[in-house]
């Protein structure tokens, strides 16, 4: 049943609401807001959780989502894949206040039914077109489910691998992050402003710097000055915004003494006036609320601020629909305050499509055929395929088929932990295990064994497994932990292992260790884990360490004593196959880090785009006085931002520069030759970094500014070439002027951020 308000919509043509005409959608929203109450707008701007992340739901009238449908308080709703419900929900939109229909929300971060590896894992591809591809095929299972909003892409920097979300975006580099932002952002929405019914809403998060959280303790204060947040962080919600982002979430931390959620400069000065954003900014769960905490303050307060910071939905907290109406009859804020932000939602519904379809997104038929398909499977595998990062290797692999294998450890056989945080999916506990994976590529005997426990902490293991359902469900209990004593599973391990040619281990973090409330002040192998290949160690076979985690860990035991590491984080659905794939080598491993490893987590944040100071110490020198570094440690990552390993070998020739010298309006084109000097084709990602040698502000000792993936026949070469021009050598100087200044730059080309040539180009 559609409500009368809706009815003069329907004379419009289908044609210009399509194609988003401004001024039929103004003409159309200030019609309809004409006719809305100062509440109903108030109800436009909150979000509630549907509450189906972990359980079934039905419509029944004593839901308090329900009653505050009807009272039309709720303008949005996540966390229901259900479209029936969804279904439901929607006609009861339709009925009650304004008669405006519902967006439904989902946290669709790596894929929704299909899942594809965490974005961390996908960022090693250094693959635009494929991470696109994986947002494509996001976006059209969960509008096939009745969503039409997700909470993604997840473009925090991050350079502290303490910080549990660094799984959740595409590591520590702005400009890689930047160009990774605009490829989900496509993915999900297209490359026009109009909205198919397989495509959604993006909602750029966590805005703003969340990452930059102090010594990675999620949610925690971001101590950076603007100059820094706009040169080292703030490049990939800029580039979203370009790329047409329809909505961006408001971050949990404080910036400059001021929470996100109420922080003008970020949400107005910068977000829309700088980077020309026009859509609608969601808080995150909860986040108007908890500036009560942060101290500035009550509720009626923070929300007032909120909104007028430039806020423009509440998700979670009430705030907005409890307190607004008060402040506006207070005079604490204007109806032009209301009317702004009830605008965006309204523009979002409009550009969508909903008010010519409310229903677009609920077609059950849809929903039946166009989730976990054999082709979203396959380019699960293909992805998953494209983002694994071989860190060491001493010849064992590529494995021969013939070889009998011991697959050993906690995630030899998990299907689960395959998912990674953030996936909602119905459909993990049929993810390919990594031992499923090599039985079927093998000719041999495949044996498995869990080998350990995750870690000798049980109430620390209890609360990684179980944390998430105790904190939500009262009572909960949970399966018993550390049911057989850790020296059984080794000791079962160890019979299989000797009885092996090569033993694969699986190590690592379980997809409940990294992720939101994940941060770790160790991130070495849990200990447990750690004495398991110490063991397998003892038994002299080759090991080839299979690594699942979130984020970098300290390896420098593993680096010195395992035959091969593979860094596979969580690779999704088709997890074991895409591995198994690799491990065989009918895949030629390809992914490259966009996380520095640290060689101790006291060398946190270890990010390679850190600045010289005025002592400079060299990365891989040892300890010395009265310059910057440490005595126990060099400065050096063990493997650093942009490295990664193939079963072939590249040649790179030096650095050619078409000019040795260019004005600001020119363009310099910077070249080297690559050969796969190997015995096997291969990909290999070509990295391009400008160091600016002289400049009024300090500036980093090398930043990405390029990169090109390219793939090579054995014994094949072929040209690399990046076109560098004035925009390639700007930053944000201490005034915040977006500019280039005179003077030389160094240039450098190389497979990765440590092992470069170098050329100067000097700007007149
Ligand atoms: C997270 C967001 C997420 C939201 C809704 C928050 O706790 O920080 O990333 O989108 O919950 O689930």
């Amino acid at each position: 049943m559609i409500r009368k308000s809706l009815i003069p919509l329907a004379l419009l043509s289908a044609v210009s609401l399509m194609t988003g005409c401004k001024s039929q959608m103004d003409k159309y929203i200030d019609n309809l807001m004409s006719k809305m109450t100062v509440e109903q707008k108030i109800g436009q701007l909150n979000l509630h959780s549907a509450g189906g992340f972990i359980s079934a739901l039905k419509v029944t009238e004593d839901d308090e989502n329900i009653k505050a449908l009807r009272r039309g308080e709720i303008g949005a709703l996540y966390g229901s894949g259900d479209v029936s419900y969804n279904r439901q929900l929607q006609e009861i939109a339709l009925e009650s206040g304004a008669g405006i229909p519902l967006i439904f929300g989902m946290d669709v971060i790596h894929g929704y039914q299909t899942i594809f590896p965490v974005p961390l894992a996908l960022s090693t591809s250094w693959n635009m077109d494929l991470i696109e591809r994986t947002s494509r095929a996001a976006a059209k299972e969960a509008s096939a489910s009745g969503i039409n909003w997700v909470f993604s892409p997840m473009v925090d920097i991050a350079r502290d691998a303490r910080w549990g979300r660094i799984v959740e975006g595409a590591g520590e580099d702005p400009y890689l992050g930047g160009e990774i932002a605009k490829a989900y952002v496509y993915g999900y929405q297209g490359h026009d402003d109009k909205f198919d019914k397989d495509e959604v809403l993006t909602c750029v998060k966590h805005y703003a710097l969340y990452g930059g959280a102090e010594a990675g303790r999620d949610y925690n204060s971001v101590f950076l000055s603007r100059q820094e947040a706009m040169n080292g962080f703030m490049r990939p919600y800029a580039e979203a915004a370009k790329a047409g982002a329809a909505s961006y979430m408001s971050s949990f931390n404080e910036f400059e003494g001021i929470p996100a959620s109420a922080n003008k400069y970020l949400l107005t000065d910068v977000l829309r006036d700088q980077f020309g954003f026009n859509g609608f900014v969601v808080s995150d769960a909860t986040a108007v609320q908890e500036m009560v905490a942060h101290g500035i303050g009550n509720l009626q307060e923070v929300s007032a601020r909120a909104l007028q910071a430039g806020l423009d939905m509440d998700m979670n907290s009430d705030g907005f629909v409890a307190t607004l109406k008060k402040s506006l009859d207070e005079k604490r804020i204007s109806k032009k305050d209301i009317d702004i932000a009830c605008r965006r939602v309204l523009e979002a519904k409009y550009k969508l499509g909903l008010f010519e379809d409310p229903f677009k997104y609920l077609d059950e038929e849809r929903a039946k055929t166009e989730i976990f398909t054999d082709e979203t499977r396959a380019l699960a595998r293909e992805a998953a395929n494209e983002s694994q990062v071989l860190l060491k290797n001493n010849g064992i692999l590529p494995l021969k088929t013939s070889a009998k294998v011991a697959v050993i450890g906690p995630f030899a056989d998990d299907k689960e932990s395959m998912s990674g945080a953030w996936a909602m999916s119905k459909m993990n506990s049929q993810n390919v295990s990594i031992y499923q994976g090599i039985k079927e590529l093998s000719h041999n005997i495949v044996t498995k064994a869990e080998g350990s426990w995750m870690m000798y902490d049980e109430d620390l293991e209890f609360n990684v497994k179980y944390g998430l359902m105790a904190t939500f469900m009262p009572g909960f209990k949970g399966a018993p932990i550390h049911t057989v004593p850790q020296e059984r599973l080794i000791s079962e391990a160890l019979a299989y292992a000797r009885n092996a040619d090569v033993i694969v281990a699986c190590v690592g973090e379980s997809n409940t260790m990294n992720g939101e409330g994940a941060s770790r002040s160790d991130i070495s192998l849990p200990d447990a884990q750690e004495d398991l290949l110490k063991a397998l160690k003892s038994t002299g076979k080759p090991i080839v360490m299979v690594l699942t985690t979130g984020r970098p860990l300290v390896l420098n035991w593993e680096e010195e004593n395992m035959d091969a590491i593979l860094v596979t984080w969580s690779e999704g659905s088709e997890a074991g196959h895409s591995i198994a794939d690799v491990l065989y080598g009918n895949v030629n491993p390809s992914g490259k880090l966009t996380t520095s490893f640290p060689r101790s987590v006291g060398q946190e944040p270890l990010y390679y785009n850190h600045k010289n100071t005025g002592r400079p110490h060299p990365d891989y020198d040892p300890y010395k006085k009265f310059t910057s570094n440490y005595m126990d440690v060099i400065n050096a990552p063990l493997y650093p931002f942009g490295y990664g390993l193939s079963y072939t070998t590249f040649e790179y020739s030096p650095i050619k520069l078409s000019s040795d010298s260019m004005r600001e309006k020119g363009k310099v084109k910077a070249s080297v030759e690559v050969k796969n000097t190997g015995n096997y084709d291969g990909m290999e990602t070509v990295q391009l970094y400008i160091h600016d040698c002289l400049s009024t502000s300090t500036r980093p000792v090398k930043e990405l500014k390029g990169f090109q993936k390219i793939f090579l026949k054995a014994g094949e070469k072929k040209k690399v070439e990046f076109e560098i021009t004035a925009e390639d050598l700007k930053y944000y100087n201490h005034e915040l002027e977006y500019v280039c200044e005179p003077g030389d730059f160094e240039i450098f080309i190389g497979p990765d951020s440590q092992d470069l040539s170098r050329a100067i180009l000097t700007l007149k």
